[in-house]
């Protein structure tokens, strides 16, 4: 394998440059460093599904983790929760909790950790529930152990955690067992018990594809809440770019396992460096896109990837690769930014201001990366959105000149790719 320099974390926040109630702190709560994990089942081919991943979460502070299908997002979670297999894998690298390795806890110790200091809201709700447990009394459960409470003072306390994630009749729903609801129903009723804990550090894995668009307003809004009003950092896992949008303030785009980039929100969506975010950004669905106008998925699949070994594994799905992305593995490296922070990126050939695609959608006359898999036209000037509204994409000195006066641009995208709202006349 390549030798790999671990890229540096400037995840500093300064209080003064986040407007929120609960100021995001100066230190990070979680730091996660060089984590790698390797599934050596035996008569297998060992795997790197998560590979020297590194990043930072500070209290009040939400980092979204991307990227599609089998990229190592539910790995990485799983991994800082200490919830692997023992056996059939190798996990190194460090996972500092405030000041603790979580990868060095015995099995109790973790056990203790995890409900009271990290929780998680899981992927798949049906296998995370206890099938024969009706789910007040798993709420409830949750409760009484974690605020060391009586039941009698857990229960209504559940009952409202319910109403709160948007469960009707919740008082009825308490006496359910995880079968008699709906899969929506089981989502909020896991989210309900995350929240119950109130942890220091919420992991949530893809916590709102089964839910419909109401109820994910909602629970989008419940978990913001929480992260304002408690300081709870939150990891927020996800394909889904509207969700970051409205929800994250640093981003990692992860792609075969490794951080492609890392962004503050803002700054990815108005000037995607990486062709893989670049092409994630080109691929969401418009409504405000002219009729007939096709979608621009990333061609290929994470079948195509080439080891990072001695490569970019994006390489044969990349609309813009050069020869030494075949020939050298590109390191994660600090760039310098419009805002605060640095962004990180892991690139040979960046994406030009010119090509980027913005929250408010492709420039104009720039080519569908499905059909661009070796070369990339150059357009010119500032993007126009094709609905015609204010135009976003700007070259990169514009941005950095001109980001206080701009909207924010990836408020320009709601969870569903449709131009957005201002929050307040939602
Ligand atoms: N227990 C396991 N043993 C072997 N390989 C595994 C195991 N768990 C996950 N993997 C592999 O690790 C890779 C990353 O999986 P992971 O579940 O983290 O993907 P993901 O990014 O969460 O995808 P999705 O968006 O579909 O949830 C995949 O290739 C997956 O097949
Ligand atoms: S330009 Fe090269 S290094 Fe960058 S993503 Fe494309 S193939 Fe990878
Ligand atoms: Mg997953």
């Amino acid at each position: 394998m390549a030798a790999h320099t671990p890229a540096s974390i400037p995840d500093g926040t300064s209080a003064t440059t986040d407007r929120r109630r609960h100021a995001v702190g100066t230190e990070p709560l979680l730091s996660i460093r060089d984590l790698t994990v390797r599934f050596t089942r035996a008569g297998e081919e060992p795997f790197t599904a998560v590979d020297h991943v590194s990043f930072d979460v500070h209290p009040g502070q939400t980092v979204g983790l991307v990227g599609e299908s089998g990229c190592g997002k539910s790995v990485t979670s799983l991994a800082i929760m200490g919830l692997l297999p023992r056996r059939g894998n190798e996990v190194t690298g460090e996972v500092m909790f405030d000041g603790t390795d979580l990868l060095r806890l015995g099995a109790s110790e973790m056990r203790d950790r995890r409900g009271r200091d990290v929780a998680m809201i899981f992927q798949d709700p049906l296998s995370s529930l206890n099938p024969v447990v009706p789910i007040g009394l798993q709420v409830t459960e949750v409760i009484e152990r974690h605020r060391r409470m009586k039941r009698s003072e857990a229960r209504p306390i559940a009952e409202e955690l319910l109403r709160k994630v948007g469960i009707p009749d919740p008082a009825r729903r308490l006496k359910e067992y995880p079968h008699q609801l709906s899969g929506g129903m089981r989502q909020r009723a896991l989210i309900a018990m995350a929240l119950a804990c109130e942890p220091r550090l919420l992991i949530a894995d893809e916590p709102t594809t089964a839910l419909d668009v109401t109820i994910q307003a909602q629970i989008l809004r419940l978990l913001r809440e929480l992260v304002e009003e408690s300081g709870t950092a939150l990891i927020m896992i996800t394909h889904d770019l509207g969700v970051v949008a409205g929800l994250c303030d640093r981003v990692n785009v992860l792609y075969g396992g490794r951080i492609v980039e890392r962004a503050d929100r803002h700054e990815l969506f108005a000037a995607p460096r990486h062709p893989y975010t670049n092409g994630l950004l080109a691929s969401i669905p418009r409504l405000d896109a002219p009729r007939g106008r096709r979608l621009d998925p990333v061609p290929g699949s994470v079948a195509d990837n080439l080891p990072w070994d001695s490569a970019c594994a994006f390489a044969p799905r990349c609309s813009q690769p050069i020869e030494i992305c075949r020939e050298r593995t590109p390191e994660l490296v600090d760039e310098p930014s419009a805002g605060p922070r640095p962004r990180a990126l892991r690139c040979h050939n960046p994406v030009a201001p010119e090509d980027q695609v913005t929250a408010a959608g492709r420039p104009p006359s720039a080519p569908s990366t499905a059909t661009t898999a070796t070369t990339t036209t150059r357009t010119t000037g500032t993007a126009t959105p094709a609905g015609g509204g204010a135009s976003v994409a700007a070259p990169r000195d514009v941005v950095r000149d001109e980001r206080a006066d701009r909207p924010d641009p990836s408020s320009h995208i709601d969870r569903h790719g449709r131009p957005d709202q201002p929050e307040e006349t939602r």
